[in-house]
């Protein structure tokens, strides 16, 4: 299995939100992730419409997950808790857990997240493929927007459905590839995936649909719905695009290319940005 580590990306954000950067902070100090626009012609590139944007993103999550009042929610790979505290001020009674590989954005969401009355707000430092807490202690787990980073999504899956209660919802947003990309993928990893590292971390996007459905059925779970939001999604690309590159200093060209791959295979309907809702047999 790959090492667990942090991604390094993670780091540069957080040196940058410690140095008081204003317009990263309206990009990634909340949430870690892209931005939902019912029409993405709407964007009009700045940050606060970035931000709602992502915002939205968590609500589309929800649904999926049918969260209600009174349940237990266990966020994987929560980053800074943006996902959570959305999700503190929309429902009551509701117990919230965010699990992080990283102790530094675990700092940041304790100092950021509340919980509101009557709500729970817990943040467990630990990796999601080997989960510290007991079995059928979650009605939900979500992880959005880093199963990509997890050593092992078979692991991963058999630890949500350990810590699911029977019937409980696994919701996981990941860029999925067509078949056909997947090998291109293979390659590119083997010439650059060392140099893309050195942004993203490990990274594994080569999980197309019908292996995700293998692998639900595999470790007991029923597939709930595959929604492809990918046009919801196309925004965020210009938007990270410049906010992040000239942060990334002697990496910056690597970033930019990561990036610019990433939309590229995007836009051309080989990758698609999709919410996936499970349920634990
Ligand atoms: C792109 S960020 C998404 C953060 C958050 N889900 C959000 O939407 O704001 C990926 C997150 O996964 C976390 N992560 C990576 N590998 C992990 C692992 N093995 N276990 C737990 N968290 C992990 C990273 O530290 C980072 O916070």
């Amino acid at each position: 299995m790959p090492p667990v580590h942090a991604p390094p990306y993670a780091r540069v954000i957080l040196e940058h939100l410690h140095g008081g950067d204003e317009g990263l902070n309206q990009l990634f100090g909340r949430h870690i992730h892209w931005g939902w626009w019912a029409d993405g012609q709407q964007a009009d590139g700045t940050l606060t419409d970035f931000e709602a944007a992502a915002d939205r993103m968590c609500h589309q999550l929800f649904e999926a997950a049918a969260l209600r009042e009174g349940m237990h929610v266990l966020d994987a790979g929560c980053g800074f808790g943006g996902t959570l505290a959305t999700l503190d001020a929309r429902y009551r009674d509701v117990s919230l857990t965010g699990l992080n590989i990283d102790a530094r954005q675990l700092e940041r969401a304790r100092q950021q997240v509340r919980a509101s009355p009557g709500n729970a707000v817990t943040f467990v430092e630990g990796d999601a493929c080997a989960m510290p807490f007991p079995d059928a202690s979650f009605d939900v787990v979500l992880a959005v927007e880093c199963i990509f980073h997890f050593p092992d999504r078979q692991r991963f899956f058999e630890e949500a459905r350990r810590v699911l209660r029977p019937g409980g919802r696994l919701v996981v947003s990941d860029f999925v590839p067509r078949r056909p990309l997947v090998p291109a993928l293979a390659a590119q990893d083997v010439l650059f995936g060392a140099y893309q590292r050195r942004v993203s971390g490990y990274v594994d996007i080569r999980c197309p649909l019908p292996r995700y459905r293998a692998l639900a059925q595999r470790t007991g779970f029923l597939s709930l719905a595959e929604r492809d939001i990918t046009a919801n999604t196309l925004p965020t690309y210009g938007v990270v695009r410049r906010m992040m590159t000239p942060r990334f200093g002697a990496q910056a060209a690597l970033s930019l290319a990561g990036l610019m791959t990433l939309e590229l295979v995007t836009r051309l309907d080989l990758l698609r940005y999709m919410i996936l809702s499970f349920s634990r047999r």
